[in-house]
């Protein structure tokens, strides 16, 4: 069974579709994370954020892995653990241009694709549902206001020691969405047979309760 969690920045798609996946005993993918890798491997290479040949080619020669741990999932590329490295300031800020690339976006849909092939999978993104698997059992779709996102980075962050105003936190997920929700390949979409769900007023268990029991109905 395949279950595809999408939705915009910071809605609470990896914290969920964690859980979900826990719960069910299904393979866990952050598809977020690989294209956060490739931004990295960028980063590492000293290659343009832009420079569409230049990172394919590096990508095509690198690992990325997943590794389950207490704390969530680690994520390593070329065997070094990047988990801290993919979660920058500028990292994230540059994340959107990296996964516009449509040579990018091409190489990790196939390597998506093959994850999900090995068996039952949660996969959590902006584009599973419509592009990644279009013939997912399950199809959710999670949203929440950009100020409640906001809201729940800055705690994050706070946690972290990272100390961004709230309001520079909210303006970056806007920017954020509209670029994810306006470039050309496979744009942050609703697919139309996802259901939807708005995480502004309920708790991570409640979203939680209300995927399982979808997925119950569709088992
Ligand atoms: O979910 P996240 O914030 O870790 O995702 C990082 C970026 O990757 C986000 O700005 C959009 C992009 N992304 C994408 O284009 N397609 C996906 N399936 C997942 C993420």
């Amino acid at each position: 069974m395949q279950i595809a969690i999408d939705g915009p920045a910071s809605s609470g798609k990896s914290t969920v579709a964690k859980i979900v996946a826990t719960k069910l005993g299904f393979v866990y993918v952050d598809t977020g994370a690989m294209y956060r890798a490739s931004t990295v491997l960028a980063q590492k290479l000293g290659l343009d954020f832009g420079d569409e040949a230049g990172i394919l080619a590096a990508l095509k020669e690198a690992d990325i892995q997943f590794k389950p741990d207490q704390a969530g999932q680690k994520v390593f590329l070329n065997g070094e653990d990047i988990t801290l490295a993919i979660r920058t300031p500028e990292i994230t800020n540059n994340v959107s241009q990296v996964s516009a690339l449509a040579g990018v976006r091409t190489e990790m849909v196939a390597r998506q694709r093959q994850i999900a092939d090995q068996g039952q999978v949660v996969m959590d993104g902006r584009d599973i549902g419509t592009t990644v698997l279009p013939a997912a059992k399950v199809k959710i779709f999670m949203v929440a206001s950009a100020q409640e996102r906001a809201k729940r980075r800055y705690a994050e962050n706070t946690a972290k020691g990272i100390m961004t105003p709230l309001a520079t936190l909210q303006a970056e997920i806007e920017l954020r969405d509209q670029k994810d929700s306006t470039r050309a390949i496979s744009p942050l979409k609703k697919a139309d047979d996802a259901i939807e769900i708005d995480t502004t007023q309920l708790t991570i268990d409640e979203v939680v309760d209300t995927i399982l029991a979808i997925v119950k109905k569709n088992m």
